[in-house]
């Protein structure tokens, strides 16, 4: 009896499809749905549950980070660290997802044709990031990622308090006066500063941990 059912749904396959994807969605769910409401994956802590310092992108990151996102630097740079020792070695503790937490979207990625970026922050001087950025040759004789020299113009971020409001409706704690305060602290910067600002404090929470 059993096996006649069975062979039912392997010969009907509308039936089959049904009910595949009905395994499939369940099996998704149970996997996915914990992710939303574990504190591991929602709040600033470690893989040990340890506090982390991680904060919002301040204006200045937050404005760097959407060019990072417009010049798709995430086509060719990952920010995340794998738990190998081959990764460790190289580029420092691996990453957990509390360092992500105000990440919308996040920028983890797959694709390295350069280096994993998630703990480039403070690896090098400000100077170096502004040489490399304009033209990565002049620092890396040997470089073949792309030269940026429009990034030493002016930022235009007058929508930055705008951005940030949107951020907030996705969870991340901006304050009213951050926000009001945002305009100012982008004013008079170029977009490299804010490139800048923004690599500068990547991965910083688990910098100093092995
Ligand atoms: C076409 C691929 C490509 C793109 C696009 C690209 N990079 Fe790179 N990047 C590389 C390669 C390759 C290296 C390694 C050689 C070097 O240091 O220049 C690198 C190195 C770096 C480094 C030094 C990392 C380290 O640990 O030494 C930083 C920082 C960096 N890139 C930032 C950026 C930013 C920011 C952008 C976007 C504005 C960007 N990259 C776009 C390929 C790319």
């Amino acid at each position: 009896m059993a096996q006649s059912k069975h062979d039912a749904i392997e010969r009907n396959v509308f039936l089959m499809i049904v009910l595949t994807l009905l395994a499939v969605s369940v099996g998704g769910l149970v996997e996915i749905v914990p992710l939303f409401f574990q504190k591991s994956t929602t709040t600033a802590v470690d893989d040990k549950g340890n506090a982390l310092d991680v904060k919002p992108y301040d204006a200045l990151r937050l404005a760097g980070r959407d060019i990072y996102i417009r010049e798709g630097c995430y086509n060719c740079h990952s920010q995340m660290i794998r738990p190998f020792r081959s990764e460790t070695e190289r580029y420092g503790h691996y990453s957990v997802a509390g360092e992500f937490i105000y990440d919308h979207p996040f920028q983890w990625g797959s694709k390295r044709t350069g280096p994993d970026l998630a703990r480039v922050g403070a690896r090098y001087t400000d100077e170096w990031q502004r040489v490399h950025l304009l033209n990565p040759r002049d620092v890396v004789p040997e470089s073949n990622m792309p030269a940026f020299p429009w990034l030493d113009r002016p930022l235009q971020a007058a929508d930055i308090g705008a951005r940030m409001k949107a951020l907030r409706l996705v969870g991340v704690p901006y304050t009213d006066s951050e926000i009001a305060e945002a305009p100012a602290a982008v004013a008079g910067k170029t977009e490299l500063d804010a490139v800048v600002a923004y690599l500068q404090g990547l991965g910083l929470a688990l910098r100093n941990v092995r």
